[in-house]
C-alpha cells in the first residue's frame, strides 16, 4: 500500500466540475428530504432507472411529512420495480421517526442520520456532504473500487477490519475545505459509476491515472481484493395466474422476511405438483403452463414458470388473498415479474 497521494482531493474535485454529472434532478437541491430520497433509490439501483422513479415519487410525497402519513401499501406501490423492497419499509419508518421523534426535521449530521432506519455510514455521509458540507468520508461498493486501485490497497475486503482500515484511509483524503465536499463525494461516486469500472476501467481518462498504484502495477483489476465471494443461488418458483370470468386476478400478500416480503403477489409454489394441489380437481386439468423466465435478484437466480388458469371466484376460498380488478391490480406494491406478467394477461 502507498503513502497518500498528493492533491487527490483536488484532483476529484476539478473533475467533477468539469466532466462529472452535474443535471441530475436530486443535485440541484441541499432539501435533506429530496438528497435522501434519491440516495436510498439509488443504492443498487442505477441512474437511468432513478430517473424514472424519483419524479413521481416526489410528486406523490413532496416533504418528509407526506410520506410519513402515507400507507406503506402506497408507498411500495411506487416503488414497484426498483427492487429491495426493504430500502421502501426502511424509507417509510425513517420518515415517521423524522416526524415523530425529531419534529420533522432530519437531523444534521452524518453520525445522527447514521442512527436512522435504513440510513447506513456512507448514505449518511453523502446526505451530509450533500447538503451541510460536512466533512464525512463515503464509502460504498464504486469507491471501495476507486479508493483500493488508487492506493493499491491489498487488504481483503471481505474482512471487517480492512474495511474499517479502509474508512481511515478514506476519511484522510477528504478535501480540507466543507465547501469542496458535494463536488469530491459526487466525484468520487461518478468516477466509480463511469470510469473505474470493475472490468475494463477507462485509466486513459481518469483524473487520478498519475498517482493511481494500481496502475503502476499495470493491475487496476486486481483491486479491490476479495476472498469470500457471497455465493449465488439459483431456486424455481411456480406462479399461479387465476383469472375470474371478469377478468379480475387473485393476489396474496408475501409473508415477511422472504423473497418480495410484503408486496402483493401471484400465489408462490415449490412445485408445479403444490400448485395443482392447491386447486380444485377440476381445475387441474386446464392449466396454461407459459414459458419459464429468469429473474435476477442481489443474491439468487429465479426460474420462474407462470401457469394460468381460469377460475370461478369461489375456488381459492380459504386462502389468505383477494380478486383485484384489471383497475386495481396496477397501483398495488408487485414484483416487477408479476407485474409484467399481468400486463400480459
Ligand atoms: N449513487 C449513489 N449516490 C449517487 C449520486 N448522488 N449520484 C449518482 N450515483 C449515485
Amino acid at each position: 500500500m502507498t503513502a497518500q497521494p498528493r492533491d487527490f482531493a483536488g484532483r476529484v474535485v476539478r473533475w467533477q466540475r468539469q466532466h462529472g454529472r452535474q443535471a441530475l434532478p436530486w443535485q440541484g437541491t441541499q432539501d435533506p428530504y429530496r438528497v435522501w430520497l434519491s440516495e436510498v433509490m439509488l443504492q443498487q439501483t442505477q441512474v437511468a432507472t432513478v430517473l424514472a422513479y424519483y419524479p413521481r415519487f416526489l410528486q406523490r410525497f413532496p416533504d418528509v411529512a407526506a410520506l410519513a402519513a402515507a400507507d406503506l401499501d402506497e408507498v411500495l406501490g411506487l416503488w414497484s420495480g426498483l427492487g429491495y423492497y426493504s430500502r421502501a419499509r426502511n424509507l417509510h419508518r425513517c420518515a415517521q421517526v423524522v416526524v415523530g421523534e425529531h419534529g420533522g426535521r432530519f437531523p444534521a449530521s452524518a453520525a445522527s442520520l447514521e442512527q436512522l432506519p435504513g440510513i447506513g455510514r456512507s448514505t449518511a455521509a453523502a446526505i451530509a456532504a450533500f447538503c451541510w458540507n460536512e466533512r464525512a468520508a463515503i464509502l460504498d461498493g464504486n469507491v471501495k473500487r476507486v479508493l483500493a486501485r488508487v492506493l493499491a490497497f491489498g487488504e481483503d475486503l471481505s474482512q471487517a477490519a480492512a474495511v474499517n482500515a479502509l474508512w481511515a484511509r478514506a476519511g484522510e483524503l477528504l478535501p480540507a475545505s466543507g465547501g469542496d465536499m458535494p463536488a469530491y463525494t459526487q466525484g468520487l461516486m461518478d468516477l466509480g459509476a463511469t470510469v473505474c469500472l470493475a472490468r475494463k476501467p477507462s485509466c486513459l481518462i481518469c483524473p487520478l491515472e498519475a498517482m493511481c498504484a494500481a496502475r503502476r502495477e499495470q493491475a487496476p483489476e486486481r483491486y479491490p481484493v476479495r476472498s469470500r465471494r457471497t455465493r449465488r443461488s439459483s431456486q424455481a418458483l411456480w406462479l399461479l395466474q387465476a383469472r375470474a370470468r371478469d377478468g379480475s386476478v387473485w393476489l396474496e400478500k408475501r409473508p415477511v422476511p422472504g423473497v418480495w416480503a410484503g408486496l402483493y403477489c401471484l400465489p408462490v409454489f415449490d412445485s408445479r405438483e403444490a400448485l395443482a394441489e392447491a386447486l380444485p380437481a377440476t381445475a387441474r386439468r386446464r392449466l396454461d403452463d407459459r414459458p419459464a423466465f429468469l429473474h435476477v435478484l442481489t443474491h439468487r437466480d429465479l426460474h420462474l414458470h407462470p401457469v394460468v388458469v381460469d377460475l370461478p371466484s369461489a375456488a381459492l376460498r380459504g386462502r389468505e388473498g383477494a380478486w383485484f380488478a384489471g383497475e386495481e391490480w396496477p397501483s398495488l406494491g408487485l414484483p416487477a415479474p408479476v407485474r409484467s406478467l399481468l400486463s400480459q394477461g
